[in-house]
């Protein structure tokens, strides 16, 4: 743990320019740098980087942050390395500090699996190589299939002899933890005698998966004498999420980079053997369909990428699944069948690594030709299928967000299926709307999902205890989520700035700033956000204002000192100039006109970013992501606007913070109201049987009163809504 005050050392040292510059080659423009985004592949600038804010942000693949985000984004490290990184890199000196029992529990449940994971893999690497029977048994094994030494070495692999104890007798003696070697499943638990256990990859060839920043997360263990299971894996963990992880990216990533293009295979073996015949930029989903996660991992690296599959019927089939998904992510999409029979791996073998090569350069197909090819084929004289074929070629079709794309693909489409381009095209269009709906949905989904993860600590999830989390269920659960977000992130940019001045019960005036009003306005109608990482967030940013009074003082203490040098330096040139009196004076008037809106932009500046300047590296991952997407998501004015107001930038700013957070506490107001009255309604439904007249009279007014209330809801709403959008 390393104390506040070094934290708040090490943020305050690390300058975003420096420390992206590490990693991106920068080039000024105007009061930003641009570069070309580290996160994705990309031939045109698209990430910017703020010196003034400290912050730098992608418009393209909306990555970014503080220092300490980007390296975290950048290196795969925790928020505590990353301070580490940083403080290394600026000479600050840390001493860590003593952890309390609560925080040693937390940071201990995820590390110690780690420390488990990654001790039975280089055991088991070890015993490989250094027993008789890891010789004899393993490495014959893996020779005769062709697997080199240096394969060996690259991908970790390793070896669990077959008694069954070797490993948890290695782990006594070396003073593991045996429940945490447990719960990463590289032991299992006698369920006759509890507390005793035994190898779970006993007699196997293991395989360690390991996540994108080399961290072992979990293992599969190949099976040598033709039993039952042929893979064992690793059950999922607290460090581990199937679905989140590619066997091979932590060897491939800088490759997939380097070559701007990724493979995708289906297994441990496939890997190793493309990875030998040379094509080092492949990843492999482990016999699953892919996931939104995965997809997105491969895409930070690039935005090609080609399925390799066997030729079978199977493998043709797999090849099908989950590519709307990836053409949605705007990922190139191409497909390699391999001759029947042949996965990878055997294809590796029985080719030189260059005839490999060339076959793949030769075969790869693009996706959707490939279906449109695969689907007309089974097609025959059925008109029914026909149509069914090209229904499903035009869903795919529908996936592509690039319009110009997607009309190349049209008419291509329309050749291969035989029907006319006006046809397709009208087809795609219409159920275009559909998917970019559903889209948007799943992505809102998607958002929650993450964020709902991501709302506590990472809590240790139990082997076999999954977290349901749909989007649909927090939308449920949190009603108002959508109103919350947007009321937060206004707090995000504006909270600290001066509201209104207010006269208190006891006679005194003091001004409240913009979260102030937030809070008053939200607890005269005994209203909280409900969503945990707004509402903790929500009170970092209220706790803020004593800190930013204490930081004022100082501030403007150099602000001042700063103005008087400006000044002194301004009236010396003034004077050594040949000037007439009047002219003298006109151009005092102007520099300290100058100066002044210079140092009132300073300050504006100062209370503007205070927040984001406090909180955007903040220990607390859910403050410190609610913080970043609220910057992230920030919308600066268009220049149009800029143009023609004629009023500083700092003044339109505060117009815009007066018309946007009312506007988002009445929103949500008016969300309320609307859900009271709707269940107000069912109410009355429901009553309809019995008859109640008095009752059903009685809630006949309260729906009168609710709709009344919304209505003047509406009317201030109303005035309030002066031309400026928000999302
Ligand atoms: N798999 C698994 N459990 C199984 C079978 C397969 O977890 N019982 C996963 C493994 O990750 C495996 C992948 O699915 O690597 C692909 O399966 P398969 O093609 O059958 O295995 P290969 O990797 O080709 O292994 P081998 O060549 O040794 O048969
Ligand atoms: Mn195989």
């Amino acid at each position: 743990m390393i104390d506040k005050a070094t934290v708040q050392k090490i943020t305050d040292a690390a300058d975003i320019v420096e420390v992206v510059s590490d990693y991106v080659h920068l080039i000024k423009r105007g009061r930003n740098f641009v570069g070309l985004c580290p996160f994705h592949n990309e031939k045109t600038p698209s990430f910017s980087v703020n010196s003034v804010r400290n912050f730098c942000y992608c418009f393209s693949c909306k990555k970014g942050g503080s220092p300490v985000n980007f390296i975290m984004e950048k290196e795969g490290l925790s928020y505590h390395d990353a301070l580490l990184h940083l403080a290394a890199k600026y000479n600050i000196k840390v001493e860590e500090k003593e952890l309390s029992d609560d925080e040693r529990r937390q940071l201990n449940e995820r590390e110690s699996l780690l420390v488990a994971n990654e001790w039975a893999a280089s055991r088991m690497e070890k015993d490989l190589k250094d027993t008789d029977e890891g010789r004899s048994v393993g490495l014959q094994y893996l020779y005769q299939r062709g697997v080199t030494e240096e394969a060996i070495k690259k991908f970790r692999l390793g070896y669990n002899p077959d008694s069954g104890h070797a490993l948890t007798d290695a782990a006594k003696l070396d003073a593991m933890d045996l429940k945490s070697l447990a719960e990463v499943g590289v032991l299992g638990e006698s369920q006759k005698i509890p507390g005793s256990y035994y190898d779970r990859f006993r007699g196997r060839v293991i395989f360690p998966v390991l996540n994108a920043s080399g961290k072992v997360v979990a293992l599969g263990g190949r099976d040598l004498k033709g039993g039952m299971a042929k893979y064992i894996n690793s059950p999922e963990s607290a460090i581990y999420k199937k679905s989140n992880e590619l066997y091979g990216i932590f060897q491939a990533k800088s490759e997939i980079a380097k070559q701007d293009c990724c493979y995708l295979v289906e297994g441990y073996m496939d890997v190793i053997g493309m990875w030998q015949a040379g094509m080092e930029n492949v990843v492999a989903s482990s016999g699953t369909a892919l996931t939104d996660g995965q997809i997105a991992m491969i895409h930070r690296f690039t935005d090609n990428i080609t399925l390799i599959y066997d030729g079978d019927a199977a493998g043709i089939k797999a090849s099908l699944r989950g590519i709307d998904m990836l053409l949605a992510h705007k990922m190139n999409v191409k497909v390699l069948l391999l001759p029947d029979g042949h996965d990878p791996d055997s294809f590796a073998r029985a080719n030189t690594p260059e005839n490999f090569r060339k076959y793949v350069q030769d075969h790869a197909t693009d996706i959707i030709r490939f279906k449109a090819q695969v689907l007309l084929k089974d097609v025959g004289d059925d008109p029914q299928k026909r149509v069914a074929a090209i229904q499903s070629v035009v869903q795919s079709l529908a996936h592509i967000p690039d319009k110009v794309k997607r009309n190349v693909y049209i008419q291509e489409c329309s050749r291969i299926l035989g029907v006319s381009e006006d046809v397709i095209e009208g087809a795609v269009e219409k159920s275009r709307g559909n998917v970019v709906e559903q889209q948007r949905r799943q992505r809102q989904n998607g958002e929650i999902d993450r964020l709902e993860q991501e709302e506590s600590n990472p809590q240790p999830n139990i082997a076999g205890q999954t977290r349901s989390s749909r989007g649909g269920q927090i939308i449920e659960k949190y009603p108002f989520y959508p109103f919350e977000r947007n009321v937060v992130y206004q707090c995000v940019r504006y909270g600290i700035l001066d509201f209104a001045e207010v006269e208190f019960d006891d006679g005194t005036i003091d001004m409240i700033n913009v979260a102030e009003y937030v809070a008053e306005e939200l607890q005269a109608d005994d209203i909280w956000f409900t969503f945990p990482a707004f509402a903790k967030t929500f009170s970092r940013i209220l706790d803020l204002k004593e800190d930013y009074f204490n930081e004022k003082v100082g501030f403007n203490e150099n602000l001042e000192k700063e103005k008087q040098e400006l000044l002194e330096s301004g009236y010396k040139e003034i004077a050594s100039k040949d000037m007439t009196m009047a002219e003298i004076r006109r151009a005092e008037r102007l520099l300290e006109d100058r100066v002044n809106e210079e140092m009132a932009k300073r300050r504006f500046e100062f209370a503007r970013y205070f927040i984001e300047q406090k909180l955007s590296s903040h220990s607390d991952d859910d403050v410190r992501r609610t913080v970043t997407e609220a910057i992230n998501e920030e919308q600066p004015l268009s220049n149009i606007y800029l143009r023609n107001n004629p009023v500083s930038e700092r003044k339109m700013e505060v117009d815009r913070m007066r018309v946007l957070v009312p506007r988002g506490v009445l929103e949500w107001k008016n969300e309320l109201l609307n859900q009271r009255i709707r269940s107000k309604m069912k109410q009355l439904d429901s009553l309809r049987e019995h008859t109640d007249p008095s009752e059903q009279h009685k809630i006949l007014l309260e729906i009168q009163s609710l709709m009344e209330k919304r209505g003047l809801l509406g009317k201030e709403m109303g005035d309030r809504t002066i031309g400026t959008k928000i999302k």
